[in-house]
């Protein structure tokens, strides 16, 4: 008879920077011994027996279990041990692949953080089908990009349909207030996807895509409008500029409505509200350049190589400080066909990327380990709104310090 895992939860890549803030999250919350059982992972013993030492003596008995990325054998085993693989290795298009092939083969639950679509297309391409036969679940995007825009989206589409009976078909996030920093993953990560899209015209097309990681529809999909430039926004009441994270989460977003079925005109962009008058007028032009000037620039070889130097390098990232003192404020403004409208807030209590975003996953690993049986989730590729729906709405309200209200 087949035993059961001894780990609900394993981090993988722990000594990862935010693999660090996951680490310490789960200890503080959760210690060792008490309602989760879980263990730190990654390629290094020795830096994770350091990690260890550095939540003091209480952690001793914290399991640690050693495995590289690259060895098939190591991961298949890690995959035994535990119900859930929560990962931090990345950038994911470089490193994720053999682990997702060892979820999907052993039927071991996983999630992610990573924002690099096209891998996550490449993946639901080639492991879907398996990961259906052995009820392995995958989500992937769960931290800052995607929790908030996917689970704000759903917390607004469950409002407007207990309000109105119907979803909303045109809904936009507004990103109305954010504090934080970057690390030197998540700028691994952008800088090899800039460099392996300057060199592709597929890739750079795929990318144009919104609907790239969406399954296939019969009827014809409508047209939607990315904010490219500077937009005065009547519902924001305010000039908004485009948003960073806005191609991963929109693509998240039109994943979820076609697998939910929100609507078949569903619209949704992405943007960041910057103000009113020439103030914000201003402020979005100067982001618009930023962005825009920031993405050509990475895409030139020799300019890349000198930017890189004043970028965070692997391993670093935004201080504990500016980590605690962060914060995002998220809106989320829908309409209906017939003409109703819903605003939510969406909020989140330390910086979006590293604070908050180890809380979010760390509450989806949970909710995949604790929440949701196989038996009403089935193993394939999902969304964070398609798999975990509200009981991760709570989980994050309680444990993770979001908020999610209707303000309008
Ligand atoms: N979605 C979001 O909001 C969000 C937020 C933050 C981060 N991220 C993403 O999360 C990832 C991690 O970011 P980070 O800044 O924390 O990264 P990081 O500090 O550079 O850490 C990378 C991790 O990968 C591990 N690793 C590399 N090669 C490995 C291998 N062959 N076997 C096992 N482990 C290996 C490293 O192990 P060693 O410690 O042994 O070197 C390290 O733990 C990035 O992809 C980033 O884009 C996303």
């Amino acid at each position: 008879m087949p035993t059961s895992p001894a780990f609900d939860i394993v981090v993988f890549g722990a000594t990862s920077f935010v693999g660090q803030i996951i680490t310490r999250y789960l200890f503080d919350q959760y210690g060792v011994d008490g309602p989760v059982n879980w263990a730190i992972a990654g390629r290094s013993e020795s830096k994770l027996l350091a990690l260890r030492t550095t939540l003091g003596k209480s952690a001793d008995p914290l399991p640690i279990v050693v495995a590289d990325a690259q060895s098939a054998d190591a991961l298949r085993n890690l995959c035994t041990k535990t119900k859930v693989v929560m990962s931090t290795v990345g950038p994911y298009a470089l490193y994720g692949e053999p682990l997702i092939k060892a979820c999907a083969e052993t039927g071991t639950d996983y999630c992610d953080l990573t924002g690099e679509a096209p891998w996550i297309k490449r993946m639901i391409e080639k492991y879907e089908a398996t990961a259906q036969q052995t009820g392995a679940r995958i989500v992937h995007s769960c931290g800052y990009d995607s929790i908030p825009s996917d689970m704000g989206v759903y917390f607004l589409q469950q409002q407007a349909k207990e309000r109105f009976g119907q979803y909303c078909s045109t809904v936009k996030m507004r990103v109305k207030a954010a504090k934080g920093g970057v690390s030197g993953g998540t700028i691994a990560s952008m800088l090899n996807l800039v460099k392996k899209a300057s060199g592709d015209a597929t890739l750079r097309k795929e990318l144009a895509n919104p609907y790239s990681i969406c399954p296939p529809v019969e009827y014809v999909r409508p047209k939607q409008k990315p904010i490219m430039s500077v937009v005065y926004d009547t519902d924001a009441k305010a000039w908004v500029a485009p948003f960073v994270m806005a191609a991963v989460n929109e693509r998240v977003v039109q994943r979820s409505n076609a697998l939910l079925h929100y609507h078949k005109n569903f619209t949704y962009n992405e943007a960041v509200r910057t103000g009113k008058g020439p103030l914000g007028f201003m402020g979005a032009a100067a982001v618009t350049m930023a962005t825009g000037g920031f993405m050509v620039a990475v895409a030139i070889p020799p300019i890349r190589g000198f930017i890189h130097l004043f970028l965070p390098k692997p391993g670093e990232g935004p201080s504990p400080e500016a980590q605690r003192t962060g914060y995002f404020v998220h809106e989320v403004y829908g309409q209906t066909e017939s003409g109703q409208s819903l605003t939510v807030r969406v909020s989140g209590d330390r910086d979006p990327g590293y604070g908050s975003t180890a809380k979010m996953i760390s509450q989806a690993g949970l909710c995949l380990a604790q929440d949701i049986a196989k038996t009403d989730k089935p193993g394939g590729f999902y969304t964070p709104a398609v798999l975990f729906g509200h009981r991760l709405i709570e989980r994050l309200q309680s444990f993770a310090g979001l908020t999610f209200d209707v303000v309008g």
